[in-house]
Formats: structure tokens, sequence, C-alpha cells
């Protein structure tokens, strides 16, 4: 890693990746399975884009991320290639991933194609040969490896290879399956048929992978801008939602006295403060009428996953309680952890704040928007209750 920019961006997309593959209480790794094994076979065959290939597998069915189900349990269904969800999720997800910086044209390229098959066979557009990103087939093998060795993480390399055999030939270049099975057959497959071993790959390839020439002043900045409007995507209704709190709380902030670096640090906070909602179903969070106490107990986890996911990027471990605390209340009646007061960081008071008048000036399912002048009332009610009285006091001359 030549800078931390470069270690705080594998981090973040890796953070990312690991929710999209989240499932209530299972982590699924089929994008980091995807993304290891491409890598080791873009470094045979494709080695001046093994890093943009690895990257690309992180996030390569990020565009199904609104599905009511993981996108591996979807596409082994019968009809799956019929769902219009299915074949629009490698453009959407190729769409969302274009505007990363050093990364983007390229990465968006392989995975708008990582559907697409040798013979014509895939999908969307049903492109042949030498028409398919040659990453976007790198990418496709991996996949198809991943939803055999999964089920059967026991399986010697070779009863795996005759499944695979049987899926995948005819579909890629001959000498790409050629390359394929000599890496399997070496120590590779051990490393990435179970996810523990996955897991230590995973690490050690943070560690080196080689730096990504950003080309852009502040990569930080636009990927995690970005990754908020990635977050609001999941769900119609919160559109702009991260956004706009971050502009609230920094309004806020501002309005508190907060200097010039504190206020940029809570900006980025609040841009990921849902960062763990991602790993609630659409299902639950699309929900007209009240939640039952396993949605909630899905829905009142996302704070905790914030934390998690923030205290795994480097640079952003020192945000994480700012951001994931938001959903505790001044009296100690909130969640994840009930804390009162003095003991929610002051940025966690401020997000707070700022989010409930984003839930409550934006339309949403389940109650009816308010006007900003309402909105300032009930913040009033709960002052020195659910929120921070001194946020609460500046809010009526920053927040109209
Ligand atoms: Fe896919
Ligand atoms: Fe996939
Ligand atoms: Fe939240
Ligand atoms: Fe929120």
């Amino acid at each position: 890693m030549s800078c931390p920019a470069d270690r705080s961006f594998c981090e973040l997309v890796v953070a990312l990746s690991t929710i999209l593959d989240t499932e209530e209480e299972t982590k699924l790794y089929h994008a980091w399975r995807v993304a290891l094994v491409a890598r080791e076979l873009a470094q045979q065959v494709l080695p001046e884009q093994a890093t943009r290939v690895f990257y690309a597998g992180l996030l390569h069915d990020i565009g199904a991320m609104g599905l009511d189900d993981h996108i591996v349990h979807q596409v082994l269904r019968p009809g799956a290639r019929l769902n219009p969800e299915i074949i629009a999720h490698p453009a959407r997800g190729a769409a969302m991933v274009a505007p990363l910086p050093g990364l983007g044209e390229e990465a968006a390229a392989m995975i708008r194609d990582h559907h697409e098959r040798w013979d014509g066979s895939g999908y969307p557009r049903g492109l042949q040969g030498g028409a398919i990103v040659p990453g976007a087939l790198l990418l496709g093998l991996a996949d198809i490896f991943d939803l055999t060795v999964r089920t059967h993480p026991d399986r010697p390399w070779s009863q795996v290879r005759q499944a695979m055999t049987e899926t995948a030939a005819g579909t890629f270049p001959p000498e790409l399956l050629t390359s394929f099975n000599a890496i399997m057959a070496g120590p590779l497959y051990p490393e990435v048929a179970t996810n523990v071993a996955l897991e230590l790959k995973m690490f050690q390839i943070i560690l080196d992978l080689p730096p990504v020439n950003f080309q852009v002043a502040e990569p930080m900045k636009i990927t995690i801008d970005l990754f908020a409007r990635i977050i609001d995507a999941k769900h119609a209704y919160t559109a702009g939602h991260s956004r706009r709190v971050a502009s609230y709380a920094m309004k806020l902030a501002c309005g508190m006295g907060w200097n010039e670096a504190a206020v940029q640090r809570l900006e980025i906070a609040a841009l990921l403060h849902d960062f763990g909602k991602i790993a609630v179903p659409r299902a639950i969070l699309d929900k007209p009428g009240r939640l039952d106490d396993r949605e909630l107990k899905v829905v009142h986890q996302h704070p905790q996953r914030t934390i998690d996911l923030l205290n795994s990027i480097s640079s952003l471990k020192d945000i994480a309680q700012i951001a994931g605390l938001h959903h505790e209340r001044y009296d100690g009646g909130g969640y994840p952890y009930g804390l009162h007061d003095g003991d929610i960081p002051p940025g966690a008071r401020i997000i707070a704040v700022a989010d409930a008048f984003d839930a409550m000036t934006s339309p949403r399912p389940y109650q009816p928007t308010r006007t900003p002048q309402e909105a300032l009332a009930v913040l009033a009610r709960g002052s020195g209750t659910q929120f921070d009285p001194q946020v609460v006091a500046v809010a009526g001359s920053v927040l109209t």
C-alpha cells in the first residue's frame, strides 16, 4: 500500500461488500470469494487488470442490492432468467460503481458483462466471444465457482471441478478454463473453499494490494459520498436521506460552535450513519404496517453493524461510535446500548436530531410528512427525553 487512502479505500469497499453479503445473522462471503478467485485468475491471464478485477469482484452483485432475497439464492431458482430485476442487476451495478475514483469505468464494464457468456448464452445482452470485457469472464467463472462450492465446502477440488464442468463447459474460453483448473489444482482451492480460510486470505490481500491510481484529489471523500447514495438507494423512500442528515448535522454543529475539522468528521459519520441498514431486507424496511418482534430485532441491529463496519476501516475508527449511536436517547431509552446523555458522544446526539428531523420531513410509508415547523415542535417536545436539549436549542434557528 503506497498511501493511507489506498488502505482506507480497500477497507471501505471490503466493508461494503461484507454488508451486501450479510443476511440477518449470516455472512454469505459470495463477493469475497468471487473477488479473491477472480484476482488469482487475473494474475495468470490478465495481470495488468488484477486489482480492478478484485474490486469489481467485491462489488459485482451490488446491482442486486434491493432484491427481496440475496442473489445467490435467487439465481439458482427455476425461472431466474425471467426475473427482470435479475436481468437488470449487471447494468444497475455498473452504473453504481462507475463513479468510483480510479476504478470506475473499467471495473463497471466488468460488472456490466459478468453474466455474459463466451457462446452468447448469457445476459443481459447475449454478447459473444471477444465482445465481452475479458475481466467479466473471470468474474463469471469465479461466480459459478462460488455457487458450486458454497453448499459443500468440504468437497475435494476434483468433485467441484466435475460439477463446474457441467455448468461452465462451452460458456467460457477453453484456455481460460485450463488456467482456472491449473490454479485450483495448486494451493488455491483450500484457501478459498471454506469461509474461515477465505477471511484469512482477505486480510492478507488488504495489506498487500497494489495502490490504485485515483487521479482525483479526494478519493475517500468521493467514495464516501457514493457509498451514502448506495446506502440510500436500497429503499425508495430513503433517497437522499444520508446526504440530508449530513447537511443538517453540519448546520447544527456549526450552530453549536464546533470547529471546521470536527464538523468535517461529523459529516462523514452522518453520511455513513445507516451503513448497517444495507443488511436489513427491503421487505422489512418497506413494510407499511407495524413490524413484528423478529423484524424489529433485525432493524435494531443496524446501528451496531454500522459501528462494526466503521471499526474495520483504519481511518474511520474514530467516528464509528458517533455514526452508530444515533438511535440512543438522551434519557437512556434508546438502542443498542441504552446510554444516557453525557455517555452518548456529542456527534451522535447531533446526528440523532438531524436523523429525526429528516425522517419527519420526508415522505415515509409509516407516518405523515411534517412541515419543518411541525418537525421542530416534535423535537422541542422530545428535548431532554429523546434529544439533547443543547442540540434542540439550536435546531430552531439552523434547520429552517
Ligand atoms: Fe450477478
Ligand atoms: Fe454473483
Ligand atoms: Fe438509523
Ligand atoms: Fe437514518
